[in-house]
């Protein structure tokens, strides 16, 4: 089929996530063809360094094949079975073991899922179950930030904090409370850093004293805000956090559905900020993205609660535990240890990748480079002493991303905010593509900028 075809069908039969089907009526969709390494290739042969690992989540890049191999032997032995009714299979017992040895050690529980969303569904109703289990059912509320990103079903948009994602279908969901995110770049300006991560944490503790201890059920936030604009937190944030939630007796979620398997240069994001959740999702890099799952970890506290309940929890999905997911994630986990991935992004790649991203601070199009592991932004500012942004009207971030792929990279845009999370495969070589593609863009969008502004 050509691509010309594949674009037809497409626009004539296909919906689109987060699209403007107008513009994409009117401009065709990329069809991408294949992909090998940290490369995909599209319809035209173009070559394409992913620098967004798909949606943050092919960390092994498109050629592992013992992914394929482990999807492949499952779908022959056992292609699909449920852990409903009392059922299980060696897949979903095995990784549930293994999540359980290499997430933080009082994780030692999981509720598999079919992704992220399904996560964040399961989190709300898990923390409110748990607080009724204990005798106080009146603990309902989750508190979540403003720009956080926990998915897109009913319950996972309204835990976001994306107001234009709430302005569609009447969210949040009742029960659901954002509090400002710790966005210094953006927020915090003329502050002492610290200081604001401070200020941003304790508006927790003004919420949940605003609402009333025995109402509030959960915090729940991503360690690094990911699809808001990799916002990194003050270090100062996250210790403030955990006295919060363990004074008053708040469950703290970590959504590291983005941030887990590696992407912050730590198995999972909690090690690095050195949290302690109660419950922790799960998806994206638990498969390398080759086929969906989800995992919800829970602590032996949460656990035992649930365990003690003697009647059902009335929760599930078709696809929890799917047989084919697990072993793909059994063997995502396998080439992880067996190629010691974490040591080589946390003492070699991620530092190295910190130190070329750092030199594009000296662009004069950039107000901000910022790093932490495997994920990294640009802000893009029209003065670097003001830190003035472009004049909306312009899209400096949208003008920058079609550069970008114009020549041979993908660089997500989040408003006027560039960010990347490549896979965690890539040699230095290919970081050193990286950041003189990435430099080369950033030229291009800043002579096109300047053109326009005259
Ligand atoms: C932090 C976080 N949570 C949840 C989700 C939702 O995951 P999914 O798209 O698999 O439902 C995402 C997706 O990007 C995410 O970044």
């Amino acid at each position: 089929m050509s691509s010309n075809q594949i674009q037809q069908q497409d626009s004539e039969h296909c919906f689109h996530p987060f699209s403007n089907y107008h513009q994409l009526n009117r401009d065709g969709s990329r069809v991408i063809e294949r992909g090998e390494g940290i490369f995909v290739y599209d319809a035209h042969g173009q070559k394409i360094l992913d620098a967004m690992a798909g949606l943050w989540c092919v960390n092994l890049g498109y050629s592992a094949d013992a992914l394929i191999e482990a999807a492949t032997a499952q779908m022959k032995q056992l292609p699909y079975y449920n852990l409903f009714f009392q059922s299980t299979h060696a897949p979903a017992a095995k990784l549930a073991q293994k999540l359980s040895e290499i997430t933080p050690e009082h994780l030692n529980h999981v509720f598999f899922t079919g992704s992220g969303s399904e996560c964040n569904d399961t989190v709300i109703r898990t923390v409110r179950h748990y607080w009724s289990c204990l005798g106080k059912p009146s603990k309902q509320v989750i508190i979540s930030r403003e720009n956080a990103y926990h998915g897109s079903t009913m319950a996972g948009a309204s835990l976001g904090g994306m107001k234009p994602m709430h302005a569609q279908g009447g969210l949040p969901i009742p029960g659901v409370v954002h509090i400002p995110q710790p966005y210094y770049f953006g927020e915090g300006q003329g502050q002492d850093p610290q200081q604001f991560g401070l200020e941003r944490a304790r508006l927790l503790e003004q919420k949940i004293l605003e609402l009333g201890e025995d109402k509030v059920a959960a915090f729940i936030a991503e360690p690094v805000q990911g699809a808001g604009g990799v916002i990194i937190p003050p270090e100062s944030y996250w210790p403030e956090i955990q006295r919060i939630c363990d004074k008053y007796e708040i469950l703290l979620v970590a959504d590291e559905v983005i941030c887990g398997f590696g992407r912050t240069g730590q198995w999972f994001a909690s090690q690095t900020y050195n949290i302690k959740p109660d419950l922790m999702c799960l998806a994206k890099g638990i498969t390398s993205g080759y086929v969906p799952l989800g995992a919800v970890m829970m602590s032996d506290r949460v656990a035992q609660v649930l365990r003690d309940y003697d009647d059902e929890f009335t929760h599930g999905f078709t696809y929890s535990g799917h047989p084919v997911a697990c072993a793909v994630a059994l063997a995502t986990i396998e080439q992880m240890q067996q190629t010691q991935l974490i040591d080589y992004v946390h003492d070699e790649l991620a530092p190295y990748l910190a130190e070329g991203w750092q030199q594009l601070s000296e662009h004069p199009l950039v107000g901000e480079a910022r790093i932490k592991g495997m994920m990294g932004a640009l802000e893009l500012v029209a003065d670097k002493t003001t830190l003035q942004r472009y004049d909306k009207k312009l899209a400096a971030g949208t003008l920058c991303r079609n550069i970008c792929v114009n020549n041979g990279l993908i660089m997500r845009a989040v408003g006027d905010t560039m960010i990347i999370a490549p896979p965690l495969i890539m040699s230095k070589a290919e970081v050193d593509q990286l950041i003189t593609l990435a430099k080369k863009c950033l030229d291009q969008t800043y002579t096109e900028l300047q053109h326009q502004i005259g």
